[in-house]
């Protein structure tokens, strides 16, 4: 039985936005920020950490919109130790419901060391940056970045001046994933021990993933009293990333009886979050990811096929279906009708607009022309395809014939639009990817590079539709592009084009004089 006792309830705090946006190359747009900042208030997440407002003006201009937008969830923005952060962190998250400022400094001698603070400086500065947060918002976190690798003796001053100073969360971070699921127990039970005024405030644990133990450590962190959990959506994050949602709160789920802890979480939303974090960050979830990998629920072996048609418990521990996957995965064919498809997107949990249905129809009805059988996963590429493009682009792709054979170099033949304006031209290169992505080159000059160029193949078969994902850098900028057909070349050239789109949506807003 679940519990309801208000000391075993723990917070989910989501830093998909924040630590990993933070990693390399998942840089997301303000829109896709803002749908997902709504699907996650939606699920029941606790607090959303929305961004670094002053890492950058598009970094605030998210945390802005999304506490605006922002309906039950506590948004929270990040700081670093100094007024400057923090004041520019309470500007973009003061509109929301429930505000949240979250401060932070490195406090293991590795750390105090690039900052040159000795302790008494460092005591210092906590003292005097918690207390102007505090000064501003009710709803203060603090953290000691690097806690894991910091002094027992200096960990406990620091928490304390911190709780002293207002502080009402204190996170304790493992930042470099350092830590073991024993030790990491101990050291909220060691500040829960010594540092006075820890029984006034809630411990938060925030696990990186180095050495696979995120999840562990987290989980063991509660255990000993941490009653908020630091995660991400398909543990996005720097490096090997954060504790990923959705396995600590179906860790919390399926073993209830030996961790009688519950959280707010609307388990059947954890599927489609998670597809929309893989789409926009270009970040795909790996076959074999704990709750939410393709092959998560699915059994080959006999034995496991066998028993699972007999009763799904012999080799299932948890349902489909409470991580939101339809218990049936029947395939849709050309005969299926506009009502059908309603229902079966529903089930895998998109609501569409009546305009947006008709798109994904027309698509689906070309998509059942080609292809055989459209499993769910063709859908949630269709649907995600769509999302990609509108009308307005400013370069859309018209035409494209390649030409390949064993004697190189293989031509592309491409017409695009660009800003209402059909071109097109003939090129070549190494392979017909290659001489697509020259096509669109010559006929829409720029100087981003392509960072990431990636190809899967969403279900089986060789008539089956491929998701590209390109990513681009221009000055610093990254952006994904994204797009899935049943011609890779095709779906190549979609995505690149996306990903040319992005940028030029990204200029306009830095400088809007620079497009003509
Ligand atoms: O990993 C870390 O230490 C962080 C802090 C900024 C909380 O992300
Ligand atoms: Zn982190």
């Amino acid at each position: 039985m679940t519990t309801t006792r208000e000391q075993d309830r723990v917070l989910i705090f989501d830093t998909t936005l924040r630590d990993g946006e933070q990693s390399p190359g998942a840089t997301m747009t303000h829109e896709e920020k803002l749908e997902i900042a709504s699907l996650l208030d939606e699920m029941g997440v606790d607090i959303i950490e929305a961004g670094f407002p002053i890492a950058s003006p598009g970094d605030f201009e998210a945390v802005r919109a999304i506490a605006a937008a922002s309906r039950n969830a506590v948004i929270c923005g990040l700081s670093r130790a100094n007024f400057a952060d923090i004041d520019r962190c309470w500007e973009a998250v003061r509109h929301a419901r429930q505000p949240r400022i979250h401060t932070f400094i490195g406090t293991s001698p590795l750390h105090r060391e690039i900052t040159k603070l000795d302790p008494e400086g460092m005591i210092a500065r906590i003292h005097e940056t918690v207390t102007h947060a505090r000064n501003l918002c009710d709803n203060v976190q603090w953290s000691p970045m690097d806690a894991t690798r910091t002094e027992h003796d200096f960990l406990c001053r620091v928490v304390e001046t911190a709780i002293k100073a207002g502080a009402r969360t204190i996170n304790i971070p493992d930042t470099v994933g350092y830590t073991a699921p024993r030790e990491s127990a101990a050291l909220i039970a060691m500040l829960r021990e010594r540092v006075p005024g820890a029984d006034t405030i809630i411990f938060a644990t925030h696990c990186h993933n180095d050495l696979g133990m995120a999840t562990a450590n987290a989980l063991a962190a509660v255990e000993a009293g941490a009653r908020q959990i630091e995660c991400t959506i398909n543990g996005l994050g720097e490096r090997a990333g954060n504790t990923a949602l959705e396995e600590v709160v179906m860790a919390l789920k399926v073993r209830n009886d030996i961790m009688p802890y519950r959280t707010n979480i609307d388990t059947t939303r954890i599927m489609k979050i998670s597809r929309l974090v893989a789409a926009v960050s270009g970040f795909p979830v790996q076959f074999n990811k704990a709750v939410v990998g393709k092959n998560a629920f699915l059994h080959e072996s006999g034995i496991h096929q066998d028993g699972v048609l007999k009763n799904a418990a012999t080799f299932e521990i948890m349902r489909p279906e409470d991580i939101g996957l339809t218990a049936t995965n029947i395939a849709m064919g050309k005969h299926s009708g506009r009502a059908a498809l309603r229902a079966k997107l529903r089930d895998l949990g998109y609501d569409l607009a009546d305009n947006q249905l008709n798109d994904v129809f027309v698509r689906f009805k070309a998509l059942a022309d080609r292809k055989k059988e459209v499993y769910d996963d063709d859908l949630v590429a269709l649907v995600a395809d769509n999302a990609t493009t509108t009308e307005h682009d400013f370069i859309q792709v018209r035409r494209l014939r390649v030409v390949c054979g064993t004697e190189g170099p293989q031509e592309a033949d491409l017409t695009l639009a660009i800003d209402g304006v059909e071109r097109h031209i003939d090129a070549t290169g190494d392979g017909p990817i290659d001489a697509a992505f020259n096509a669109i080159k010559m006929l829409f000059p720029h100087k981003a590079r392509l960072q990431l160029y990636q190809v899967h193949a969403v279900t089986e078969g060789t008539d089956a539709q491929a998701t590209v994902s390109v990513r681009m850098e221009e000055e610093g900028k990254i952006v994904t592009g994204q797009s899935a057909d049943t011609d890779t070349v095709v779906a190549s050239v979609k995505a690149y084009v996306n990903a040319l789109n992005k940028l030029i949506v990204r200029r306009q807003k830095t400088a809007p004089a620079a497009m003509s």
